[in-house]
């Protein structure tokens, strides 16, 4: 992305209401993004068993198996920025929904394990495209004065996506008789757990046909008259569409394109700044939220809960993390990101050690006592639910705004793509880590909860109420 992908805190920014209705559809169209992103890294979850069972394998290389397209995430969000820079943002969303596409098709249809795990791998570099194509077109084409909001759409259809992922697969695996490898439509369960999610990719490249190009990417390519017209379209002809090509344009020669080079100072290889985002990144991963997305099925099933149940949890779970994504929504401009990240962390802290608590009772009968297995399963839930109203919405707030304009699109590739390596670390250590003792996995993730709380206070300035020329 250029520097600019930020719109100027000022200016004539608020559209006649026609057209905000307009600009509302475009900005969910390109969260499609978003929503693929969480749908396509969370339903794994369903076929995780099934995987194991098909192909005979253990829990490590069965881990790596999942993780695998974490790795294509790492990739897709450290190229996604330059991919947009040179052919344009519909197009970068166009590859990302076709490379999508032939992945729902190619893990649905595997004939080997290093098959399912190339496709994984294709699957995860779109999602590594989406997680940065999508909040930065959504900034570039939103009026300023409803850039905020507007931009996230992008979290909340990320957890939208993993919701329905959730039901989706509970769906199929109720509808296969409750066994991940039961027939349907000549598949097994799982093989259309992954295959459903052909339709949403076919819908996000449908979708791009009917949005327009970024007028900062037209700008940067000298189309000025088609920037003109796609300003009239979003921001309404009421506003002096002159001045804000002029004011657009003069920004993009004050601030040239970052590069990787701009992000390195002083003598820690990054400066400060990128060092603090590459933090928030890695705690929002090292709390173990994914685990609670990716793997809850088994996390459930391992503690005597049956399978069918197990997944209605699994979407319980998903329902908490849109409740609480909503909170966060209402509250992050009002007491600010600090303290909404501090809250969540102490709450995460509660609960994360009380699933850690609950774990290290002994199974009777298969099953967890009656009180602890209570207790997991709230605690599950209230961790879920921290999380949501804090670290999930935050973070990505934090990246769109704290860096100075002249870095921000190569620090947010960087820290995008920390964010993924970080989940790569998380999601390929689990199994493993929970066959040694699920107990103390608990721990570790509630120890970095707990670290998290010192780092804001010392490391995070707020954000809230600044122009996105007052930062660094
Ligand atoms: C954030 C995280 C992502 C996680 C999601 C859960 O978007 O970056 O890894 O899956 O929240 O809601």
């Amino acid at each position: 992305m250029t520097s600019t992908a930020q719109a100027p805190q000022s200016g004539s920014g608020s559209p006649h209401p026609e057209h905000l209705g307009h600009v509302i559809f475009i900005a969910a169209a390109a969260a499609m993004g978003g929503f693929l992103f969480g749908y396509d890294s969370s339903v794994i979850n369903g076929a995780v068993e099934a995987i194991r069972s098909r192909y005979d394998i253990g829990s490590a290389t069965l881990a790596q198996v999942i993780a695998i397209a974490l790795i294509g995430c790492a990739i897709g969000a450290a190229t996604a920025g330059r991919i947009a820079d040179r052919i344009g943002r519909i197009r970068c969303m166009q590859i990302a929904a076709v490379l999508f596409t032939i992945s729902a098709v190619g893990s649905a249809l595997p004939f080997a394990l290093w098959d399912l795990a190339f496709w994984r791998i294709i699957g995860g570099f779109a999602i590594g495209m989406a997680s940065v194509i999508g909040p930065a077109y959504i900034a570039e084409v939103s009026p300023p004065a409803y850039r905020g909001r507007l931009g996230s759409f992008q979290q909340a259809a990320i957890v939208v996506g993993i919701a329905v992922s959730q039901l989706v697969n509970w769906g199929l695996l109720n509808a296969a008789g409750g066994d991940q490898r039961g027939k349907l439509i000549g598949l097994e369960a799982w093989q259309v757990m992954l295959g459903v999610m052909v339709v949403p990719a076919v819908l996000y490249g449908l979708l791009s046909f009917a949005i327009p190009e970024s007028p900062r990417f037209l700008l940067s390519v000298g189309k000025r008259e088609r920037a003109r017209a796609i300003l009239a379209e979003v921001e309404g002809e009421h506003v002096d569409l002159d001045a804000r090509v002029d004011e657009i344009e003069t920004a993009m020669r004050r601030e040239h394109k970052s590069t990787f080079k701009d992000l390195l100072g002083g003598s820690f290889l990054f400066q400060r700044i990128v060092w603090i985002g590459i933090g928030l990144s890695v705690f929002q991963q090292f709390v173990g939220i994914n685990v609670a997305f990716y793997y809850s099925s088994t996390l459930w099933q391992s503690v005597g809960i049956d399978p069918t149940d197990s997944f209605f949890y699994s979407f319980t779970t998903s329902i908490i993390n849109i409740i609480g994504t909503v909170i966060a929504m209402i509250f992050v401009d009002r007491i600010g990101r600090k303290p909404l990240a501090l809250i969540g962390s102490v709450g995460m802290v509660v609960g994360l050690a009380l699933e850690a608590w609950a774990f290290s009772y002994d199974l009777v009968d298969g099953k967890l006592p009656a009180t602890p297995g209570w207790v997991a399963l709230v605690a599950a839930h209230v961790f879920v639910l921290f999380f949501a109203l804090s670290w999930g919405v935050i973070v990505w707030v934090f990246l769109g705004e704290m860096f100075p304009n002249r870095i921000r699109a190569a620090a947010l590739g960087v820290a995008a793509s920390a964010q993924w390596i970080a989940n790569w670390a998380i999601t390929a250590s689990f199994p493993s880590l929970a066959d040694w003792n699920l107990s103390a996995t608990y721990m570790i993730y509630a120890f970095f909860a707990a670290l998290s709380i010192p780092f804001v206070l010392a490391f995070v300035k707020e954000t809230k109420g600044r122009t996105l020329e007052s930062m660094g």
